[in-house]
């Protein structure tokens, strides 16, 4: 399956490099072609004369050829690789990787690469827990890559926690469902929206809700990993997607995103709703301040342009429109409402009920379901796994529609 994938794998100084041999004899074994680099420091762990004849190539570990005096082309080893994988990299190395600190050949060759990075942390709990450490692995999750998290067990210090890195059996695990998804919607183009909506009353305040936007991002994000052209209409949620080869729009109110939603709509293959469109909106915005004075004060709201609604109206034969469905009570029967009134192929149930689900959280529990009924029924997980049960969800569709087609002709 790892026939002539081309692997980058940096190696920096931590104990867990010890395990880099046999991840670098699988991948090998399974026909990938393998280059390693290292960091001088890692060099103390394992050497590269063990990874050179393993990966039957030169490791590379200082920016210049020391007996010809040229230099090491970073630059093509960036463009050269299918995949980069970092591991282990200590807090030493994440730091500058995270900071652009270019002061070895590993992280020049981190910052030239042109495909995806996956990176494996490995250090002591408290040095993973300490916040510069976390702030520099959310901005590297933040400019795409992914991080490979450690796993919490007994460390080289003698202490027990977070901090160990993946087993290189489990690392393999997320190498070969990279490849087996990369391309899995290649040649689509994915419009999803994220975030709440704001609805002004007047020039300071407005009418919000709780949705951080991190659902539709980790969706957005995800479908661009597996080879998606997505665009992404984002609320003003807090947090924001780095990821530069999604088209990002930004909007305020829910008129302005269904004024985005409209213009993207025509051309995209698959349509994903997750933001948490504002189903009123003030009749006037006041053009001042509004004063207090009143012990009352009443807002006349008017009700919004359902957008997903519209969207269903005008969805052509083979577009695929998925919606998100909040309910607090009688959620399959609300949400298979909702898929069914509002001409949908798939929704995807959030309950109130279920606690660490929904809003501002990290996590999410989620049902999915068709117009043949429940076809997806989720643990509670991290939103970046939902992102890819959900497109999971919507290739299977897409391939079952295919197999109808071929079926027909
Ligand atoms: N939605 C939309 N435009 C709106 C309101 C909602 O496009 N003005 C979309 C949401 O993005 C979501 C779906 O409709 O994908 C369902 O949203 P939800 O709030 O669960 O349901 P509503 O249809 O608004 O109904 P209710 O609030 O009464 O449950």
């Amino acid at each position: 399956m790892l026939k002539g994938k081309k692997i980058v794998i940096g190696v920096t100084g931590s104990i867990a490099a010890y395990k880099i041999p046999f991840l670098v004899r699988i991948l090998v074994k399974e026909e990938a072609q393998v280059r390693v680099i290292m960091t001088p420091a890692a060099t103390a762990f394992v050497t590269p004369l063990t990874l050179s004849t393993l990966s039957r190539a030169t490791v590379i570990v200082d920016p210049f050829k020391e007996t010809t005096g040229e230099w090491n082309n970073h630059v093509e080893l960036g463009s050269w690789a299918d995949l980069m994988l970092f591991a282990p990299v200590t807090a030493n190395t994440l730091g500058k990787m995270a900071n652009g600190i270019a002061d070895n050949f590993l992280v020049t060759a981190y910052l030239s690469a042109k495909c995806p990075v996956f990176i494996a942390p490995a250090m002591d709990l408290d040095m993973y827990n300490h916040p510069s450490t976390q702030k520099n692995i959310q901005v590297l999750r933040s400019y795409g890559n992914t991080i490979i998290e450690p796993q919490v067990g007994e460390l080289a210090s003698g202490l027990s926690g977070p901090g160990r890195m993946e087993e290189p059996e489990n690392i393999m695990d997320h190498i070969r469902f990279f490849f087996d998804h990369k391309l899995q919607f290649s040649g689509n183009k994915i419009l999803v929206t994220a975030g709440p909506t704001r609805e002004a009353i007047d020039p300071v305040r407005y009418i919000g809700n709780r949705s951080s936007g991190l659902m539709g991002i980790s969706i957005a994000e995800e479908a661009s990993r597996r080879g998606a052209k997505v665009t992404l209409i984002c609320g003003p949620g807090h947090i924001r997607s780095e990821n530069s080869s999604i088209k990002k729009l930004y909007v305020e109110s829910a008129a302005e995103m269904y004024k985005a939603c409209r213009t993207s709509f025509s051309s995209a293959d698959i349509v994903i709703m997750a933001a948490a469109v504002a189903d009123y909106t003030p009749e006037q915005v006041s053009t001042g301040k509004i004063k207090k004075g009143t012990p009352k004060l009443t807002l006349n709201l008017v009700k919004t342009t359902d957008i997903l609604e519209e969207l269903g109206k005008l969805k052509k034969k083979d577009q695929v429109v998925v919606g998100f469905a909040l309910e607090s009570g009688n959620g399959i029967v609300n949400a298979t409402a909702k898929l069914k009134n509002k001409n949908l192929d798939l929704i995807v149930l959030n309950s109130l009920d279920d606690k660490g689900a929904g809003f501002d959280v990290t996590t999410n529990k989620i049902t999915i379901i068709g117009r043949s009924g429940i076809l997806h029924a989720g643990e509670l997980k991290d939103k970046r796994e939902v992102a890819g049960d959900i497109l999971d969800t919507v290739k299977n569709l897409l391939d079952g529609r295919k197999a109808v087609r071929s079926k027909k002709s």
